[in-house]
């Protein structure tokens, strides 16, 4: 564990929901299941797995898998891998590429008309997921894989998955960011551009339940972010706003706008009337302890705005139209 320094710390709290996730999330690793993938080759890396996932009989009894990081093809030795390497012609997720800035791409893909690069993805997501999530019946969904770009190709970070029409308003349905790029803030960037479609879709989304431990944090953690990103761009105290205000803006369910809220302790009772009451020195503690001082456009002057975070994913690269069809 990194050790906290600096004027901005962790508060006793948020050490304390660390230890809980952190020790929950390691009694839940099944350590010495037999017959288990325990490890993947990927890349240029080699991962340890976290549960099981349903790969067909032979290969899900090996302790090692040797994946393709480009097309996700499962092979059972490195000189397999390698010789597959040499004749394997993507260099990117199939589907097109609908984000590009810097070295990130996002590519969307979709379930129909790339079924096995996605059941492949579906397995590896497993292998870091315990609850159930759809492994191969895909055709439903659309994969937002995001990658980072070098002179080999483009390397999977992470993904995300979308039912195409969702009655529940869903707009991620299982969202992984590969071990070795956890806790750098990909998930956010993908839980960013989940919103980012469900706007452009005029529509408020929300993750589908439940939610893992690392997944409740992620979302948490982003929702409390952008909710006072959003209060504090307005002048709040002489302008009103309303929850749907909050929802409208931010793309975000009202369940989890409100919940939030609650979180924050910003919402009271007042003569059986809901009222969101906003602390101006408590929204810039909480800002403070985000240690994201380089990043803060901090006044407390009425003219300037208090922001705690730059925008994660730029709205401008994207190219993109909603789905139509089956
Ligand atoms: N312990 C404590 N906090 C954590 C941890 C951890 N291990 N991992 C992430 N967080 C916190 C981060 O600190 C950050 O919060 P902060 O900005 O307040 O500090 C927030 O969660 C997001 O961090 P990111 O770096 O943006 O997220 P990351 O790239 O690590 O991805 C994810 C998060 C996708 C949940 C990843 O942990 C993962 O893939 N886990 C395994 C699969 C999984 O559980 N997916 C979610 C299932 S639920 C669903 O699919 C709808
Ligand atoms: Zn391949």
């Amino acid at each position: 564990m990194v050790t906290p320094s600096g004027p901005f710390r962790p508060s006793q709290e948020d050490l304390i929901l660390f230890r809980k996730v952190y020790d929950n999330e390691k009694k839940r690793i099944p350590q010495d299941l037999p017959g288990r993938v325990k490890e993947i080759e990927f890349g240029k890396f080699r991962i340890e797995t976290w549960f099981s996932s349903p790969y067909p009989e032979e290969y899900a009894r090996l302790p090692k898998l040797y994946l393709c990081e480009f097309c996700l093809r499962y092979m059972k030795s490195r000189p397999v891998l390698q010789n597959h390497m040499r004749k394997c012609e993507l260099s990117h997720p199939p589907g097109d590429e609908i984000y590009r800035k810097d070295t990130s791409s996002i590519f969307e893909v979709d379930g129909k008309k790339n079924k096995v690069y996605c059941q492949n993805l579906c397995l590896i997501a497993k292998l870091f997921l315990d609850h159930k999530t759809l492994y191969y019946d895909v055709e439903p969904f659309l994969f937002y894989v995001m990658t980072t770009y070098d002179a080999y190709g483009h390397h999977m970070v992470g993904y995300f998955s979308k039912e195409k029409s969702s009655f529940l308003n869903y707009n991620v349905s299982c969202i992984l960011t590969l071990p070795q790029y956890q806790r750098q803030g990909y998930g956010k960037m993908l839980i960013e551009f989940s919103y980012l479609l469900s706007r452009k879709e005029n529509r408020l989304g929300t993750p589908e339940k439940p939610l893992s431990d690392l997944g409740s944090l992620s979302y948490m953690s982003y929702w409390r972010t952008s909710i006072l990103n959003f209060i504090a761009k307005r002048d709040f105290e002489k302008e009103s706003f309303s929850i749907q205000d909050i929802c409208e803006g931010t793309g975000f369910a009202s369940q989890d706008v409100v919940s939030t809220l609650q979180d924050l302790n910003m919402l009271t009772v007042r003569d059986s009337v809901l009222v969101l009451t906003v602390d101006r020195v408590a929204l810039q503690d909480y800002i403070e302890r985000r240690q994201v001082v380089a990043l803060l456009k901090l006044s407390l002057t009425k003219s300037l705005p208090i922001t705690c975070q730059e925008p994660l994913i730029d709205p401008k690269r994207l190219r993109w139209a909603p789905f139509v069809g089956t």
